[in-house]
């Protein structure tokens, strides 16, 4: 007789942009599970994958070697068929026809937001916040941002160098969508001298032009402008700079290279806490969650209140920044 598989079973998947640190997280989920008995499926190209039931048991095994990995051994897509009613449907039918008991997923605001319907149709999620943008409220960290902040860290030292031997303006883009988290860090950390974030659309060109006259007329014979995704096109914002001050100018977008690496030892660390830390919260029989961080401190939060959270923009960094580059 076939020994019926009395284990209780979870899915896992990564969704949206990947993020540095993403299979750090699916080690520690899929390890923790297997500490506990659980059996994993591991879910292909996020809810993509889930919707066509593109799935694999995954054991201890399957996540040797990958926690210094970028990108994701799940991979990711952004599934314009989980926006509908249907694909909501679909998926959920798929979790319900392979028996999880629960859902994990990694990734930002429109993959929780997914897991969000999921739970509607009677899926019970786990959220783990992960995006390089550092954009959800209810969280204080999102892993892949550090690892995202300290490659922009490192282009810009690069980027310095020639522009001080050039005696150039050098516009930065740096990714963020609509937030400018990762321009802000990259700003303090780089040592930019202007700034232009999507919190701040006010601040317009005339005025970083004027700042860096004024900084050229204290003897700066360079400029580093750090633009954010979020605020447009930053070749012509390069081409106006020359055009009006006559100093000569490049632009450079870091687009795509933010999100790939070796996760630094914060993502591993945070991967590896949240991931360990979703699969306890499954064992306790925890409903609908997400795990986050807040004070400095992993915690959790009901995922439907999580994504009402909406915290207040902290002036700080930038007001820093401006400081700091006198
Ligand atoms: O959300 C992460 C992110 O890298 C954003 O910073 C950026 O706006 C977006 O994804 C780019 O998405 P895609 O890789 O689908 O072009």
């Amino acid at each position: 007789m076939r020994k019926v598989d009395t284990r209780k079973k979870i899915g896992i998947l990564t969704s949206g942009g990947d993020a540095p640190g993403m299979n750090a997280v699916i080690r520690a989920v899929v390890r923790t599970a297997m500490y506990h008995n659980i059996q994993v499926f591991g879910i292909l190209r996020g809810y993509e994958g889930l919707i066509s039931a593109d799935f694999h048991e995954m054991t201890s095994k399957d996540v040797s070697d990958i926690i210094h990995r970028g990108g994701t051994i799940l991979r990711t897509a952004r599934s314009e068929e989980m926006m509908t009613e249907e694909g909501e449907k679909k998926a959920a039918q798929v979790c319900n026809v392979l028996q999880l008991d629960a859902l994990v997923v990694i990734g930002g605001d429109g993959s929780l937001t997914g897991a969000s319907k999921l739970a509607r149709h009677g899926v019970n999620v786990i959220g783990i916040p992960a995006t390089i943008d550092l954009d959800l409220d209810c969280s204080e960290y999102t892993i892949g941002f550090d690892t995202a902040v300290n490659t922009g860290m490192e282009a810009i030292n690069k980027i310095r160098d020639t522009s001080s031997s050039h005696e150039r303006c050098s516009v930065v883009e740096v990714m963020g969508r609509g937030c400018g988290q990762i321009a802000l860090w990259c700003g303090v950390t780089g040592g930019a001298e202007e700034i232009m974030i999507p919190e701040y659309k006010d601040i317009n060109l005339d005025a970083v032009i004027r700042q860096i006259m004024e900084n050229r007329g204290k003897g700066k014979n360079h400029n580093l402008v750090l633009v954010a995704e979020g605020i447009g096109d930053s070749y012509n914002i390069s081409v106006e700079i020359e055009k009006i001050t006559g100093i000569e100018t490049r632009s450079i977008i870091l687009g795509h290279l933010q999100r790939g690496g070796i996760p630094t030892a914060v993502d591993r660390m945070h991967a590896s806490m949240m991931g360990y830390k979703a699969v306890e919260l499954f064992v306790g029989s925890a409903k609908n969650r997400v795990v986050v961080m807040k004070g400095g401190k992993y915690t959790d939060l009901d995922i439907f209140e999580a994504l009402e959270e909406k915290k207040p923009y902290n002036h700080e960094l930038y007001d820093i920044i401006k400081i700091l580059s006198i």
